[in-house]
């Protein structure tokens, strides 16, 4: 059995293709791609089928994270039927997807940062509009939350 995990922001171009790639950066590191499968969505469909945004993959690939291959699409109701994980960048992402979710969703529905270390950030600031430090910010939760996670993951499920 496949533990699923499906991160979720706005536009998917920015903090949920960068989460999906450090996690599955982390996934790999530690022999687990077989057992745990990780994506991608965004609640908007402003981006179906773009790359990453320019800033948010050269901002990951200078920390060894390859986004090239990953496109934006929009999460949809089926989703909640394929992911066991379903985690938002910030409480708008999350208030979004729990009008989304069926009623009867037995996965687990929350912010990301819930399972990171820094009490000071609950939610992965939007870095789209803002000068650039953002896309450094983004990483550094990140990357936080999403070791937090795989150690959850690994106990709970593996
Ligand atoms: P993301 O960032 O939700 O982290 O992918 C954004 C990307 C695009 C837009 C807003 C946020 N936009 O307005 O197009």
């Amino acid at each position: 059995m496949q533990t699923r995990v499906l991160f979720v922001c706005l536009g998917n171009i920015c903090r949920s293709p960068t989460a999906e790639g450090i996690f599955q950066h982390k996934v790999d590191a530690a022999g687990l791609s077989e057992k745990i499968h990780v994506d991608s969505a965004g609640t908007s469909g402003w981006h179906i089928g773009a790359s990453p945004d320019e800033r948010s993959a050269k901002a990951a690939l200078t920390r060894g994270y390859d986004l090239s291959s990953l496109r934006g699409r929009q999460v949809l109701a089926e989703d909640f039927r394929a992911f066991d994980y379903v985690l938002a960048m910030d409480n708008s992402n999350l208030a979004h997807l729990k009008a989304l979710a069926p009623a009867d969703y037995s996965g687990v529905l929350k912010l990301l940062l819930s399972f990171g270390s820094q009490s000071n950030y609950s939610e992965v600031p939007d870095p789209y509009y803002g000068s650039g430090g953002g896309f450094e910010l983004v990483l550094d939760l990140v990357e936080d939350a999403c070791d937090g996670l795989l150690r959850h993951i690994s106990s709970e499920h593996l």
